[in-house]
């Protein structure tokens, strides 16, 4: 057992552990030492809440906090890189789910049922806010797995009205939750049930209407909605910390979903709101041109010729792990004294920084990884340009087709170089689903195959 003194100040030093590890995060020499920190912090965080004052059964405790370890432990080694999103997404779920029990628990707990006047109104209304964005965080974080995992189709659901009727909606939450402080003990159950549903409900539709391209902002947008959710439960047990973690998590997670918004030129709101906003009003512009095939043998002599080449991963670089064989593709090419850069994308892969990550794992050195502004104004003077595995992000009808779901996306303009290879297994579509011009332009060849068996081949003849 620790005293309340040594618990207040180990929940400070916990805090400061996590903000030193948001921190860490925010480049990729210091990360790991940021998910350092992160992991004392919680360490710190989690022993000094069972071991202090008032808590009861930490055998129990301990007991199911080994078993969950040893499930996490057994998921998290087992999940590809690729699956991540979807497991970022479960997790969070999870976060909603205990805020909404967390809140039904503090309801019915005598100690705060004993509560009186304002301080009783307080902590009704933190219990009421508390399971409401719970609810919206566990079912929308729901919707999220299904379409990141491809289980519920991405394409967006819409129906007419949907706004007026989300604000309907809450507006009847709210005047829920007045009944809901004006019932006598616990009489209130009732007013909590039908908001938990209509929050369920809202998040399934939240989600629902979002696209595939948007995905990214949903996953931290639902980010944000876990912190949030985190630290209502934090004032519904009068937990500092909890407060602290939740509010770092729910703003770090706002801020990260308002850069992703302007990395995808999106509105902030019409991604919060669920793809407010005008869409594609007409059929996709027709796509002209023939596709040109091209082989290994041949796309290793245009790499001997070229002065300056620019590599572009996505997606499935990451599918098919080419990121070592990259690797050494780079270390030939920059031994025979050509200017070998990597160009990528905010949203390429399935999260963010995902090709980083895969590039840092390969050894690839920082210095040449450039980002889409920095890499863009420099394509027209490059000589031959790799995509690798990717789709969306170098897709030219997010400039010039107004009626792609993708239009007003920024993209990575591979078409302006000299000569434009694309590494994919076939013709088809990336994760929005739309085709891509850039496959029938004239200066773009098309390399068949898994990207790693591809990179592998070329190799051999460098
Ligand atoms: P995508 O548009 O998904 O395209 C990836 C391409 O890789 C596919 O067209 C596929 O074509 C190819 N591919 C798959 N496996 C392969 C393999 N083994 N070898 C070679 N090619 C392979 O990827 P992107 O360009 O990276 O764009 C990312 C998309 O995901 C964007 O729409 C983005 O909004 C969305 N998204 C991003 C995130 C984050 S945070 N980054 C999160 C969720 C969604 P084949 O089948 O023909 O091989």
């Amino acid at each position: 057992m620790i005293s309340p003194e040594i618990q207040t100040a180990s929940y400070l030093f916990a805090g400061i552990l996590f903000i030193l590890s948001l921190g860490g995060l925010s480049s990729q020499e210091s990360a790991k030492r940021g998910v350092l920190y992160g992991i004392v912090g919680m360490a710190i965080a989690i022993l000094s809440t069972v071991l202090g004052e008032g808590v009861e059964g930490q055998a129990y405790i301990i007991a199911a906090i080994a078993i969950a370890s040893v499930i996490g432990i057994l998921v998290a080694r087992k999940v590809e890189m690729t699956s991540m999103p979807q497991l970022v997404a479960i997790l969070h779920s999870f976060v909603g789910l205990a805020a909404v029990l967390v809140g039904f628990g503090s309801y019915l707990d005598p100690h705060t049922q004993a509560l009186e006047g304002t301080e009783h109104t307080i902590h009704l209304v933190e219990v009421f806010i508390g399971i409401f964005i719970g609810g919206i965080t566990f079912t929308g974080s729901i919707i999220a797995w299904g379409k990141l995992e491809g289980k519920i189709r991405s394409k967006p659901l819409v129906y007419p009205g949907r706004h007026l009727v989300n604000i309907l909606l809450v507006i009847g939450c709210i005047v829920l939750c007045v009944f809901f402080i004006k019932a006598a003990g616990t009489s209130g159950l009732i007013h909590l049930y039908i908001m938990t549903a209509i929050s369920f409900f809202i998040g399934v539709m939240l989600v629902m209407a979002i696209g595939g391209a948007d995905m990214p902002v949903v996953v931290s947008m639902l980010n944000s909605y876990s912190g949030w959710a985190a630290a209502a439960a934090g004032f519904m047990l009068g937990n500092d910390l909890l407060i602290i973690t939740g509010a770092l998590v729910g703003s770090s997670g706002a801020i990260l979903s308002i850069i992703m918004c302007e990395a995808m030129n999106r509105s902030f709101w019409s991604v919060i709101f669920g793809g407010f906003g005008a869409g594609p009003t007409g059929p996709a512009k027709e796509v002209t041109g023939e596709v040109t095939a091209i082989l290994h043998d041949a796309v290793a002599d245009l790499l001997k010729e070229a002065k300056s080449v620019v590599i572009v991963p996505g997606y499935g670089m990451a599918v098919a792990k080419a990121q070592f064989p990259v690797h050494q593709m780079v270390e030939k090419l920059k031994a025979d004294g050509k200017e070998v850069r990597f160009g990528i994308h905010p949203v390429a892969g399935r999260l963010p920084g995902h090709m980083n990550v895969l590039l840092a794992e390969a050894n690839v050195p920082y210095d040449i990884v450039m980002e889409m502004e920095e890499i863009n104004d420099d394509l027209s003077e490059t000589d031959v340009v790799l995509v690798i595995g990717a789709n969306d992000i170098v897709n030219p009808g997010a400039q010039d087709d107004p009626n792609s779901p993708i239009y007003g996306m920024p993209v990575i303009e591979v078409w302006e170089a000299k000569n434009v290879i694309v590494m994919k297994r076939s013709m088809a579509t990336g994760y929005a689903g739309v085709q891509n011009p850039l496959f029938f332009k004239e200066n773009t060849s098309m390399l068949y195959g898994d990207a790693k068996d591809s990179v592998d081949k070329i190799n051999g003849f460098l």
